[in-house]
């Protein structure tokens, strides 16, 4: 049995283009499991946010599941396509990542200047 993901990819400055992905099934499985697999087996290079794994308290995974709002880490997966975004009403900094720390937490720039 396979998921199916269509994972949308790239950075500012670039086109977005939806990469496909099929990932090994099991039940109970969940997103950032699949997610967590393709960054080991298929592409070291896709970008994701994660802390906790599946405790739903560092809220660092959040991204756009078929067009909904969710935590990667909680969401199962599912025996069909699913479409992953990042979030878009936030800074978007590659693939699946966004800002999500409020302006005043975030680390200033090495230079000083932000
Ligand atoms: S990984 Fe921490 S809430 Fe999802």
């Amino acid at each position: 049995m396979k998921a199916r993901l269509k994972v949308c990819r790239g950075a500012p400055g670039e086109d977005r283009r939806y990469e496909h992905y099929e990932v090994p099934f099991e039940q109970g499985q969940t997103v950032l499991d699949a997610l967590r697999w393709i960054r080991v087996h298929r592409d070291a290079t896709l970008a994701i946010r994660f802390s906790c794994i599946n405790a739903n308290a560092c809220k660092e995974c959040m991204i756009r599941v078929d067009g909904k709002t969710v935590y990667a880490c909680t969401t199962r997966l599912a025996e069909r396509e699913m479409t992953l975004e990042p979030l878009p009403n936030k800074i978007h900094l590659r693939d699946l990542v966004t800002e999500i720390a409020p302006p005043d937490e975030r680390l200033s720039s090495a230079s000083g200047d932000e």
